[in-house]
Formats: C-alpha cells, sequence, structure tokens
C-alpha cells in the first residue's frame, strides 16, 4: 500500500454464480483514496458501481456472490481477510455507508433518536444509553436537523428525503469514521435538497478529514465533489484521472461518450443543442467477453478491440484503457464531432 492511500482496492474481483452463468460484475479493479480525499466511481448502470461498493463493505450475500480474487487494503489491512466479527468492528466505526434511498434505510418503527444512538451503542457497548442519546442528538445537529433534541423523539415518517437522509449521514458519522462510502446519496431527492446534502458531505470531509468514495451517474457531481474519478465500464475500470482531467481530456471513446451525453449548463432553450446519446446498453454481467467491453458500442472500435485493453498512463496520473488512446496518445482526447462517426479505428 502506498504510504498516504487509506484504501487500496487491488485487482478486485466479485462474481455472482447465477443460473444464466457467472456474471463477472467487478473484474478486477484497483483503485486508491488517500485519508480526507474524494474519489469518484462513475458509469451506467449495471456497470458494478454497487458491487465494488458492497464488496469492499463485504455486505454482498455470499453465494450466489464470491470475490473472487484481489485485495481491499484499509489502513493496512485487507478487509477481505477478516474474521466476520473483525469485519462488524470496522464497518461503522471505520468505514460506514450512506445508500440511496434513506427511507430504506431507516427502521419505521424506531424514533431516529434510536437509531442513531444505537449505531454509537453498537460500537461502544459501555456506554450508557442517556450519553448515546446525547451523542445522538449531537449528531443530529452536526447534520443541519433544527431542534434536534425533539426531532430525535420523531419517527421515519416524519421527516422529509432531505432530513431522513442527513439521519443517515449521522448514523454513518457518530462513531468517527475515516471512510464514507456513499452510493447514489442523493439521487432519490429533488435538485435542492441535493445540493444541501453535498455541501454536507462536503463540509464533513473538510472539518473531519473523511475520505468519500462516491458513486454516481451525475458527472455534475463529480465535478464538483471529487478530487479523483474513475470511470467503470462493464466490471472494468476504463478510464481514471484527476477529476479536472477526466473533463478537460477525456481519453477514453466512453468518457467522452458519457460527456457529451450531459446538458451544458447556461445553454438557452433556443440553442441547446441535442444531447447525444451512447447507442445500445450496457451488456449482462453473464455476457462480458474478454475483449474490449465497449467495443460493441464505440465509434471508434477497430481489429484490435478484440482484445482486452489494459490502463496505461497517459502524462502523469491520467490512466485509460483503450486501443485507440495507445496509438493516438493523447491527442485521442477529441472534440465531439470527431468520435461521432467511426473513422480512425484501433485497426492498426
Ligand atoms: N445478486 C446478484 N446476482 C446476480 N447478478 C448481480 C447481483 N447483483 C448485481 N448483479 C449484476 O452485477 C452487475 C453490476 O451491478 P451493480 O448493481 O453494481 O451496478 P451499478 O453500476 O451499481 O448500477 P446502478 O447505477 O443501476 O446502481 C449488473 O449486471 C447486475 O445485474
Ligand atoms: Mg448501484
Amino acid at each position: 500500500m502506498s504510504e498516504e492511500s487509506l484504501l487500496e482496492v487491488r485487482n478486485l474481483r466479485t462474481y455472482f454464480h447465477t443460473d444464466a452463468g457467472v456474471a463477472r460484475a467487478v473484474d478486477d479493479i484497483s483503485f486508491s483514496i488517500g485519508a480526507g480525499q474524494c474519489l469518484a466511481l462513475v458509469g451506467e448502470s449495471g456497470c458494478g458501481k454497487s458491487v465494488t461498493s458492497l464488496s469492499i463493505m463485504r455486505l454482498l450475500q455470499e453465494p450466489p456472490a464470491r470475490v473472487a480474487g484481489g485485495e481491499v487494503r484499509f489502513a493496512g489491512r485487507d478487509l477481505l481477510k477478516l474474521e466476520p466479527d473483525e469485519m462488524c468492528k470496522v464497518r461503522g466505526a471505520e468505514i460506514s455507508m450512506i445508500f440511496q434511498e434513506p427511507q430504506a434505510a431507516l427502521n419505521p418503527v424506531f424514533t431516529i433518536g434510536d437509531q442513531v444512538a444505537e449505531a454509537y451503542l453498537v460500537h461502544h457497548p459501555e456506554a450508557r444509553a442517556k450519553d448515546a442519546m446525547d451523542r445522538a442528538v449531537d449528531a443530529l445537529r452536526s447534520v443541519g436537523i433544527p431542534d434536534p433534541g425533539r426531532r430525535a423523539l420523531d419517527y421515519p415518517h416524519q421527516l422529509s428525503g432531505g432530513m431522513k437522509q442527513r439521519v443517515c449521514i449521522a448514523i454513518a458519522l457518530i462513531c468517527e469514521p475515516k471512510l464514507l462510502v456513499a452510493d447514489e446519496p442523493t439521487t432519490a431527492l429533488d435538485v435542492t435538497i441535493q445540493a444541501q446534502i453535498l455541501d454536507l458531505l462536503r463540509d464533513m470531509q473538510q472539518k473531519r478529514g473523511l475520505a468519500l468514495l462516491l458513486i454516481t451517474h451525475d458527472l455534475g457531481i463529480v465535478a464538483e465533489m471529487a478530487e479523483r474519478t474513475c470511470v467503470m465500464y462493464a466490471g472494468k475500470i476504463v478510464e481514471s484521472a484527476p477529476t479536472s482531467e477526466i473533463f478537460a481530456r477525456p481519453l477514453h471513446p466512453y468518457t467522452q461518450g458519457l460527456l457529451r451525453a450531459r446538458p451544458e449548463p447556461g445553454s438557452s432553450l433556443r440553442d441547446r443543442r441535442r444531447l447525444a446519446v451512447i447507442p445500445g446498453m450496457v451488456p449482462a454481467a453473464t455476457q462480458f467477453k474478454d475483449d474490449c467491453r465497449f467495443r460493441p458500442r464505440c465509434p471508434l472500435a477497430g481489429d484490435l478491440c478484440h482484445e482486452e485493453p489494459k490502463l496505461e498512463a497517459f502524462g502523469g496520473e491520467h490512466r485509460a484503457a483503450c486501443w485507440y488512446t495507445r496509438r493516438e496518445g493523447i491527442a485521442a482526447w477529441a472534440e465531439p464531432a470527431r468520435t461521432g462517426n467511426n473513422q480512425g479505428g484501433a485497426d492498426v
């Protein structure tokens, strides 16, 4: 593990054994997050983002899931090798997770105060119930819940969606973990509440030195939040770079496609161009082949793309897995029009 990495995922492979065959949902991915850093994992639905996060947290049901290889090193230990009771001590105390649907994450029959306090008591069984509740109220205050003493007595259904997500963040952070895994934390919320939750996460990151693994398909959120970005496609990381590089010089045709499919801020209704789409769909994970998995959808695909491209560095920390990019080098970053046809495929 490099010295500054808090989390280092190395060659992680998570497969599901299904009646339709083996689904290689996460297939040899590596990335790392430094203390206090925010790394975004982006990609379309079905690319393996959630399976990655659940593998890190060891929350997948085995079987059908099986971690077929790799390491998840956190603060020097391989989490995949921990005994279940040791992993329980890590979960919630050192690494926490928040989910897309705050409603589903909260228990409807307990007050929110009890639920936040319970998260503390699990890791501090010696604490008195009253102290745990005081901490819960403090935690609710720290995530911006007004009148937290009174709100602690409310049940989840008495709170709005944004408030519920704040409660989930309070639960996740009450034991002061070093890493928060946030899987689509704002997708179920309306845009103004989204912005508030993102502000809150950024605030927590800055004040507490919290590291963040942010999973999203929203590139706007990525631009605002993440220092580094990994783009996932069909179980693989196809591009990784500092976020500013991803936006300034997207090297992989998939990343270029994702960026073109994004509305441009500030464009008026009249001059707004039609959004580009990436034709086709992510294949089912049981259908992944050992070629470039983006090939069937790629405007630049050529003969070489029948072999699997490896992630390669293109200057600094910018890495991409694409035969075309390999041939063209950094010049492969393209204006939208250039990747819109089938010119210059990687049939070198
Ligand atoms: N329990 C399971 N059994 C079989 N296949 C699974 C299971 N869970 C996930 N998969 C498959 O793993 C692949 C990756 O799924 P994952 O949920 O990680 O996608 P995702 O990138 O998080 O998508 P989304 O943006 O929709 O949340 C998909 O093809 C999915 O069908
Ligand atoms: Mg998901």
